[in-house]
């Protein structure tokens, strides 16, 4: 498994990296914890020491999940955790206000079943809260030991700025993967001078970019899938099967699964440090470790941006 390190921390992360936002299982579809647990040690077997989590999937349902499977593997595990999105009357709300962070952070260890969190990011910022003061008191938990190294999720750069004007920023998680390349206009670059490390997420188009269908899946209502990742709604979802024909022709050269080319990609950008991949069960989350042990051409690479601005128009938008 291909390693590096996250940003300026001490933390050596596996290329590949694991999602657990399908095992909270409330927006996501169904989901058996036995086989959420299952899945988590078969990544932690195949060389995956990155586990994503946060108490918004399935109200604390994931990170319960991931705290049965990590028992007895603490030393194996970083953990990556999030704060900011909470359940109450009406909905899921951003709450980044001192007092719910040191709730948030309370629950978080307790569900976990961890004395301290290597990874803490903020999930989304929070517009009815001062950031300095969420930064302030997170500089404070930090300081208590509760966790290791923060990291902020859907930041702009302006945001990033007031952070890294109060404390160290180790990473970001974006959405970024071949069907979502906005990042690369200012962000990217951003984080790459600034030696923020990222943890892509939707690295596989939530499954479009495995391979996974042929036809555009129609979801139960309340599938968050549905809304969240516009690819699956036209125009994107017939440009992005043409791509995903491309990465097919690449996975058949190489006898390998279409994921690892997606993922390669990803991973072969300058500035990723992971690519997160959520999986259901452990043979998905084996398939996709492999991508970790073998690496595209520049030719291969160059292929599919070719084909990427055919498709796309070159649009980071799109
Ligand atoms: N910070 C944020 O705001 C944010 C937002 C979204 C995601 N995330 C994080 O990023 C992680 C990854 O994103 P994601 O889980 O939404 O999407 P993803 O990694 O792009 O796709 C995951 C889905 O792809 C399918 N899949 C995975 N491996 C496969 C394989 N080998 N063959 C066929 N299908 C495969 C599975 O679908 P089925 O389950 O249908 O089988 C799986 O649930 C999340 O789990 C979460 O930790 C963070």
């Amino acid at each position: 498994m291909r390693t590096k390190q996250l940003g300026k921390s001490d933390l050596q992360v596996s290329v590949v990296a694991l999602g657990t936002w399908p095992m909270g299982g409330s927006t996501y579809g169904q989901v058996d914890n036995k086989e959420s647990i299952a899945t988590i040690q078969a990544a932690l077997d195949a060389g995956i020491n990155l586990i994503d989590t946060a108490p918004a999937y399935g109200d604390g349902r994931a990170e319960t999940v991931v705290g049965n499977a990590i028992k007895g593997r603490r030393d194996q595990v970083i953990i990556a955790t999030k704060v900011g999105v909470v359940r109450k009357p009406g909905g899921k709300w951003r709450d980044l206000t001192p007092a719910s962070i040191r709730q948030q952070i309370e629950g978080s260890l307790r569900r976990l079943n961890v004395d301290t969190i290597d990874l803490y990011q903020i999930h989304w910022p929070d517009p009815d809260t001062p950031i300095e003061d969420s930064i302030a008191e997170l500089v404070k938990l930090r300081e208590e030991g509760k966790f290791r190294y923060l990291g902020v999720s859907n930041f702009d750069t302006g945001l990033m700025d007031s952070v890294t004007r109060m404390t160290e920023l180790a990473s970001l998680q974006p959405h970024y993967s071949l069907l979502n390349r906005e990042i690369e206009k200012d962000i990217l670059p951003y984080c790459v001078k600034n030696q923020i490390g990222i943890l892509a997420y939707g690295s596989l188009g939530s499954g479009i970019l495995a391979g996974k269908y042929n036809e555009k899946p129609v979801f139960k209502p309340g599938d968050t899938r549905h809304n969240f990742y516009r690819f699956f709604h036209e125009p994107m979802w017939s440009k992005a099967m043409r791509l995903v024909d491309v990465l097919r022709e690449i996975a058949s050269n190489h006898g390998k699964p279409v994921s690892h080319i997606a993922i390669n990609w990803l991973t072969q950008q300058e500035g990723v440090t992971c690519a997160l991949v959520g999986a259901r069960r452990p043979s998905q989350i084996q398939e996709n470790a492999g991508a970790g042990s073998w690496t595209l051409s520049d030719a291969e690479l160059k292929q599919i941006n070719r084909a990427w601005e055919h498709i796309f128009g070159g649009n980071l938008d799109a």
